[in-house]
């Protein structure tokens, strides 16, 4: 046998090298274009800053050697991992391939991921799982249920010390969704599905015809079950959001959200303000427009906009700082506070909180929605999860009351008595344990059954409470509120607000964690 030169080990090793980049071969790279969908390592060059990818365990092959997988070895198996920049900053990704195996999970491909979010935990860095998989690779039957838990142990172990975003890009079904559904946002693209249970099981036990889009396509998830966070147009908008939002994101829990020069100047007042709040208490607003008034450059990242509307959240920039915006939509349901919006809010502020992004609050909310269907649904544990995510929370938290501050929902909303640090009001604020005319009927009911004009004395006691609570002054006179501002100060208020706060300390009592009424 012919002794092997250093030139052939090299031949060798790049004959590796180009089989793991082959992935699938070009006939199912081909498949995937034409399905729309870009192939793993696509994704993962569009991910990361140019010439910046280090690829991890690029020559890891599966172990399985049954079912005829011993004569296929396709290095890489079926996921592209490793690190790289993102505008600079760290971050890592894993990417599965479809073209392998269906981009399914094996024990060794598992143990790749595994070990790569163990080292972004060790390195302090994001991790970003860009999913397009089969699900469980049959031919391994539990060793690949194990590797699954594998992942959802380190997806929660690493919450809250690392941001973790995952994509659907195509297929995500049975148990595989459990692992996006642990991590902090998850974004969908076009021709992307996720289900536990697919629409054959359902066929079968519900008698029920859905298709997969109606299931689990990307509007289901982010508008009506609240699963997802952002929709897509496609791998490439998908992943230009992922890196959007990173930029908003501390690379871990022991960090501040990177600051950026800004050119919006941190004094501009903002003079249409002043008429944005209507007077009349029952005229609807757009809120979003507030936020993209007071905001550097009017660019606010929304999180979650095709589900609950009547609270929007997101991230956005004073004087260059990244804050998390929640803030009541008096244009959806009056700005109502029900159980759908009470999980939004208090997902998001949890997520504000472990990554020390300071939380801007726009209030105007007329209470919790009242009906049997909110009652038997628990409005009172998931509008106790708001509450709880307010108060547990001990990043800088800035509030200013536009407009209603009624019933509980004024304590919910970042009330001075949960320990926000800066409360404003507008002019046109009103805050009261309800709306005057509910109050007024519980009251002075003896009265009004008594009254010879009932109409008469009820307008003459809505006014009377009305002057009494529906302004900002009653709680400015008991240090409720720090000030009542002009509206259009309230881009300089909040960003002087922010740099008070800049070393805010604030701790918990010592204990394991919390019991957030889940
Ligand atoms: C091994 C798989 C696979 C899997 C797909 N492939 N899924 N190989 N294990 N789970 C392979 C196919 O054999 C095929 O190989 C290639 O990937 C592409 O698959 P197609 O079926 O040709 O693609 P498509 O028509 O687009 O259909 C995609 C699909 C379908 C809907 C995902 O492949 C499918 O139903 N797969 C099985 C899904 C499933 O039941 N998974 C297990 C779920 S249980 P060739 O060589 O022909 O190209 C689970 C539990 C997790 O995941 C529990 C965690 C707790």
């Amino acid at each position: 046998m012919a002794i092997m030169t250093f030139q052939d080990k090299l031949d060798e090793l790049n004959r590796r090298h180009a089989l793991a980049e082959a992935g699938g071969g070009a006939e199912r790279v081909a498949r995937q274009h034409k399905e729309g969908k870009l192939s793993a390592r696509e994704r993962i060059d569009l991910l990361f800053d140019d010439g910046t990818f280090e690829e991890m365990d690029k020559l890891l092959a599966h172990r399985c050697h049954d079912f005829g997988m011993e004569t296929q070895t396709t290095p890489g198996d079926g996921v592209v991992a490793g690190y790289g920049r993102v505008e600079g900053r760290l971050v890592f990704a894993f990417a599965q391939d479809f073209t392998v195996f269906g981009g399914s999970l094996s024990e060794a491909n598992a143990g790749k991921v595994c070990k790569l979010m163990d080292t972004a935990m060790k390195a302090g860095a994001p991790v970003v799982g860009l999913n397009d998989s089969g699900g469980a690779r049959i031919q391994e039957g539990v060793a690949s249920l194990a590797g699954y838990a594998d992942i959802f142990l380190r997806n929660t172990l690493a919450s809250g010390v690392v941001p973790q975003i995952s994509a659907v890009l195509g297929p995500c079904a049975g148990g595989a969704v459990y692992s996006p559904a642990i991590t902090d946002f998850i974004f969908m693209a076009k021709n992307s599905y996720m289900f536990v249970t697919g629409p054959d099981v359902i066929r079968t036990v519900t008698h029920e015809e859905v298709t997969k889009e109606e299931l689990g396509g990307p509007m289901t998830h982010n508008a009506t079950s609240g699963v997802a966070h952002f929709i897509s147009r496609d791998d490439a908008d998908c992943i230009a959001m992922i890196r959007e939002l990173l930029g908003f994101l501390p690379s871990n829990n022991l960090e501040d959200p990177p600051r950026r020069a800004s050119t919006d100047p941190a004094d501009r007042g903002d003079p249409e303000l002043d008429s944005a709040v209507p007077v009349e208490s029952n005229q609807p607003y757009d809120i979003k427009d507030i936020i993209h008034r007071v905001v550097d450059d009017g660019d606010f990242f929304e999180v979650q906009e095709h589900y609950a509307g009547n609270i929007v959240v997101g991230f956005a920039r004073f004087d260059g700082r990244p804050v998390g915006i929640v803030a009541n939509q008096p244009a959806v349901l009056a700005g109502v506070l029900d159980i759908n919006s009470s999980t939004k809010g208090a997902r998001f502020v949890r997520f504000c909180d472990a990554f020390n992004i300071p939380i801007v609050t726009f209030e105007d909310v007329p209470g919790f929605l009242p009906g049997t269907q909110q009652e038997y649904g628990g409005i009172i544990r998931h509008g106790a999860k708001l509450l709880f995510a307010y108060c547990e929370a001990t990043v800088p938290k800035i509030t200013i009351i536009t407009r209603k501050a009624y019933g509980g929902a004024y304590c919910v909303m970042g009330s001075k008595q949960v320990r926000t640090d800066v409360n404003y009001a507008y002019p046109t604020a009103e805050v009261a344990v309800m709306g005057p005319e509910g109050a007024i009927n519980i009251v002075y009911r003896r009265e009004l059954a008594a009254a010879g004009d009932v109409p008469a004395l009820r307008a003459e006691k809505i006014e009377e409470f009305r002057a009494r609570f529906a302004n900002p002054y009653t709680v400015a006179e008991r240090g409720y509120v720090d000030a009542v501002i002009q509206p259009r100060e309230t881009r300089p208020r909040i960003i002087r607000a922010l740099a008070m706060l800049e070393n805010k300390r604030e701790s918990m009592p010592r204990k394991k964690h919390g019991n957030i009424p889940l």
